[in-house]
């Protein structure tokens, strides 16, 4: 009787020991491979895998970084960049602008800087956590590709610092008339903290001042790094406009960026989120029907007052009087910041 159940023993602890031993090797046999695995690989092949994140991703990974103020065809130009295929950009990532921000405080006070450095926490050692940080995002959000890229709008109001920490990264900044991305915010109720969307004043003031914190620093830049691309150029002329963009891009020529609408929900293609706010919109191949809507929308005495207003307008070529500005007719740029420019028309005086 004692040894029958000693038996009855040993066979269930056996029993256990092998069903252990089964799932614990499954579970380290087949998990779904991760984004960034896959990625490793297909860059650099699968032995090399013991190496570390910032091995494989250095600083001079050539990341595209789009970007611009949200409802100026931000997401139109990553799903037209998804369709290519070297490139991946994805949904945006949301928490990759809220860390810029959180890093620019960082170092603001002259008392925390000091506290940080007594700490050993550097700017080289915080630089080197935001650059991890970033990348193990970037790349763990979405399918491998062999050009990564990122679009989260306002991200590109750290344009300065990301094009520190990334000295090969390229920026494509979308320009839009303000008239229209203001009326589309507030026609669609697309809420951005400050501002007031019952006011057209006040989104057209922040608007201009936001434009203007990430124009600068694309023009600081240089627009051998930073190219700007006017929403109303893309949607009239895309094949220019793409092929531009691509060789700014160090890409070759694809025919599929003309054609994203097809790739939805391919593999290599262009993945969509089902709550991004412009998901309907960038479904449909690229038209020109969001050119002129805000036309007969915005309060009169906002009208009159447009340049005082949005000077941000005039800087990109949109003419702050005509209502709407002839889009076929392309105003210049202005032109990028130029210190010896700058220094020599100091000197000349002004008209009296
Ligand atoms: P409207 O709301 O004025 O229509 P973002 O993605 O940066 O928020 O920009 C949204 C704007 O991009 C929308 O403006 C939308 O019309 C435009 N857009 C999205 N997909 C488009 C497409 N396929 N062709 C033309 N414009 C598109």
């Amino acid at each position: 009787m004692r040894s029958t159940r000693s038996n009855l023993l040993l066979g269930c602890v056996l029993l256990c020991s092998v069903s252990l031993l089964y799932l614990g090797m499954s579970g380290v046999d087949c998990p779904p491979k991760s984004h960034r695995r896959r990625w490793m690989e297909l860059t650099l092949g699968s032995g090399n895998q013991s190496l570390s994140l910032t091995d494989h991703f250095p600083e001079d990974t050539p990341i595209i970084f789009i970007g611009g103020f949200p409802r100026s065809g931000t997401t139109l130009m990553r799903v037209m960049l998804d369709a290519h295929n070297a490139v991946r950009c994805g949904e945006e990532t949301r928490v990759i602008p809220r860390l810029l921000t959180m890093r620019a405080t960082w170092s603001r006070s002259v008392k925390e800087r000091i506290r940080l450095d007594e700490a050993g926490v550097t700017d080289h050692v915080l630089d080197s956590a935001v650059r991890a940080f970033l990348l193990e995002v970037i790349v763990g959000h979405g399918e491998p590709a062999p050009r990564l890229c990122n679009k989260d709008p306002f991200a590109l109001k750290s344009l300065s610092y990301l094009a520190h920490i990334f000295p090969k990264a390229k920026f494509v900044l979308m320009l839009r008339d303000g008239r229209a991305t203001v009326h589309s915010m507030i026609s669609r109720k697309v809420t951005i903290s400050g501002f007031d969307l019952t006011s057209y004043r006040d989104c057209l003031t922040k608007w201009s001042s936001a434009v203007e914190t990430m124009f600068s620093q694309c023009q600081a830049v240089g627009y051998a790094r930073c190219q700007p691309i006017r929403y109303e150029q893309l949607v009239l002329h895309p094949e220019e406009e793409m092929r531009k963009l691509l060789h700014f891009l160090d890409l070759q020529w694809d025919p599929s960026v003309l054609h994203h609408e097809e790739l939805i929900g391919k593999a290599g293609g262009v993945s969509l989120s089902k709550v991004e706010r412009s998901t309907d919109q960038v479904m449909k191949p690229v038209n020109t029907e969001a050119l002129s809507k805000w036309v007969g929308q915005i309060p009169p005495d906002v009208v009159n007052d447009m340049a005082e207003i949005a000077p941000m307008l005039a800087r990109l070529g949109y003419n702050p009087h005509a209502n709407p500005p002839d889009y076929t007719k392309t105003e210049p740029l202005a032109p990028e910041f130029n210190y010896s420019h700058k220094e020599k028309s100091a000197d000349v005086p002004h008209p009296s």
